[in-house]
C-alpha cells in the first residue's frame, strides 16, 4: 500500500489538518487519494471552527468515499478508542480494521491514514495505535506542536516509534507561524538534529484552503 500514516505527539497537535493538507496537495496532483481514520471518539462534542476528523478528511479526499468510508468507527464520548468501544459494549476488532483501511485504499493511488492521538494510544486493551500503523506497513509522519515541550514529546513518538521497527520520514511542526520565535526555529533545529529527521513545518490553514498549505509538503520524498 503506498501512503503515509500521520500520528501525533498527543492529541489535539493536528494530525487532522495535517493529513487533510496531504490529502488535498496528493489530489490537486491529479493523485487519487484515500483517507482512513480507524477510530473517531468525542462525536458528543460539537465540532468548533473545524469539522469532525472523518468529515474534513471525506471532503478532501477524492476516492468517492463517505465520512463513515473513512472511519469505520465512531463513538460519542470524548475518550481512548478501547474505552469509548468498552462504554459501547462492544470491542474493536483489530483485523476489521486494516481490512477496512486496505478496502478505502482498494483503487487508490495513496492512501493517507491518520492515527488516533498518539501511538501508544489503545485501540483495544491489547492493541496501539503503533501496532496499527505496523500492520499497514506505512511510513509515519509526525504532527507536533512548534513550542515548549515539543522537543520532548517528538523525541519520545520518534523513539517509541524506531523501537518498534516503524520508518518516521518526517516530523511537521504544526502551525507554524510566519515569523516563528526563537523559541520555535531552535526547537526545529534542535529535533531535527536529534532525531536525524526532517522537520517540515504547516502554515496555519483554513477547512476550505487545505491544498494552499499541503502544497509547500514534500510529499515526493515521503511518499
Ligand atoms: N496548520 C494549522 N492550521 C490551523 N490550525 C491548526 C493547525 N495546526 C494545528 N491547529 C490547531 O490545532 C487544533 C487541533 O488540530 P487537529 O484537529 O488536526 O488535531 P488532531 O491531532 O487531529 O486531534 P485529535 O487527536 O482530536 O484527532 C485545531 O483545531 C487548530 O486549532
Ligand atoms: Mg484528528
Amino acid at each position: 500500500m503506498r501512503g503515509l500514516f500521520v500520528t501525533g505527539t498527543d492529541t489535539g497537535v493536528g494530525k487532522t489538518i495535517l493529513a487533510a493538507a496531504i490529502c488535498a496537495a496528493l489530489a490537486e496532483r491529479g493523485e487519487r487519494v484515500a483517507a482512513f481514520k480507524p477510530v473517531v471518539t468525542g462525536l458528543d462534542d460539537p465540532p468548533g471552527d473545524w469539522p469532525h476528523d472523518h468529515e474534513l478528511l471525506a471532503s478532501v479526499a477524492n476516492a468517492g468515499q463517505s465520512p463513515n468510508d473513512v472511519a469505520p468507527a465512531r463513538f460519542g464520548p470524548p475518550v481512548s478508542p478501547h474505552h469509548a468501544a468498552e462504554l459501547a459494549g462492544t470491542t474493536l476488532e483489530p483485523l476489521d480494521l486494516a481490512r477496512a483501511a486496505r478496502a478505502a485504499a482498494d483503487g487508490a493511488d495513496a492512501l493517507v491514514c491518520e492515527g488516533v492521538g498518539g501511538l501508544m494510544v489503545p485501540l483495544t486493551t491489547g492493541y496501539l495505535v503503533r501496532d496499527f500503523a505496523l500492520d499497514l506497513d506505512l511510513a509515519l509522519v509526525v504532527a507536533a506542536r512548534p513550542g515548549l515541550g515539543t522537543i520532548n514529546h517528538t523525541l519520545l513518538t520518534v523513539e517509541a516509534a524506531r523501537t518498534a521497527g516503524l520508518d518516521v520520514r518526517a516530523i511537521v511542526l504544526t502551525p507554524w507561524a510566519r515569523e516563528p520565535s526563537d523559541l520555535e526555529r531552535s526547537n526545529r533545529e534542535t529535533i531535527a538534529s536529534l532525531a536525524d529527521l526532517e522537520v517540515a513545518t504547516l502554515p496555519h490553514a483554513r477547512p476550505d484552503a487545505l491544498a494552499d498549505v499541503g502544497r509547500a509538503l514534500p510529499l515526493e520524498e515521503w511518499l
